[in-house]
């Protein structure tokens, strides 16, 4: 059973939009932990390229950014070499070369690291892709959330609308799809579920059930 004076760290990966960081959030708030959401870090370089109109597909120009980056989280907030970039690292264009940013293994290097560095100075819980397999192998807990390519687009769908961005469903579900493809397929760090991680298939489910289960999981 995990006491609140211990120090834990849990690991949640799986696909685009399988509710990850709404998840993580309220499981970290309910256990006064921190949250680590990694994807934002690999989306804040990715907006920095292309707010530098740096080439993606120039891979020492990239790693170049990533180098000369600073990324910070403060009291829910991701900073982006001093500035709040929680909506810009959310736009369509940041969402569709990402999965092209993340597979530049010396990017992975200096995120990973970070991480590592972050999760490392307290009791945290990290969402992602390859947090149970490779940032943090031995995570007290590892989660693996999936569910139907149609309820993740319809909830990223809805997540998007509600933010004030001008969405298409159709464009949203192929979006994802790729996305997933991309980070499945790629020679470091792939998507895959670890063995020891527990899959939960968030399908129909609520939000308030994923969290009960999870902290039940955790507190036993
Ligand atoms: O929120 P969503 O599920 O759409 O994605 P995200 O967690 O913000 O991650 C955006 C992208 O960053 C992913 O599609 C991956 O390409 C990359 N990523 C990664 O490679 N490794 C991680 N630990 C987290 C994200």
């Amino acid at each position: 059973m995990y006491k609140s004076k211990e120090k834990i760290l849990i690991a949640v990966d799986g696909p685009a939009a399988a509710g990850k960081s709404t998840i993580s959030k309220i499981v970290a708030n309910k256990l006064q932990i921190n949250y680590i959401d990694t994807g934002s870090m690999y989306r804040a370089i990715t907006l920095k390229c292309l707010m530098k109109n740096v080439d993606i597909e120039d891979k020492k120009a990239v790693i170049d950014i990533a180098i000369n980056s600073k990324i910070d989280f403060k009291e829910g907030n991701i900073y982006l070499d001093d500035k709040i970039v929680n909506d810009a690292i959310r736009e369509e264009l940041v969402s569709n070369n990402v999965a092209k940013v993340s597979q530049i293994p010396e990017v992975r290097e200096i995120l990973v690291k970070l991480q590592r560095k972050t999760g490392e100075n307290a009791s945290s819980i990290l969402d992602g892709r390859d947090i149970g397999s490779v940032v943090f192998p031995n995570a007290d807990y590892k989660f693996f959330l999936i569910a139907t390519p149609e309820e993740r687009g319809n909830r990223r769908y809805k997540e998007l609308k509600e933010k004030g961005f001008d969405v298409n469903l159709d464009e949203i579900i192929k979006e994802i799809e790729e996305r997933d493809l991309v980070d499945k397929t790629r020679k470091v760090s792939p998507l895959i579920k670890p063995v020891d991680a527990i899959e939960i298939d968030t399908t129909g489910k609520t939000i308030d059930d994923i969290v009960e289960y999870i902290i039940n999981i955790i507190k036993k």
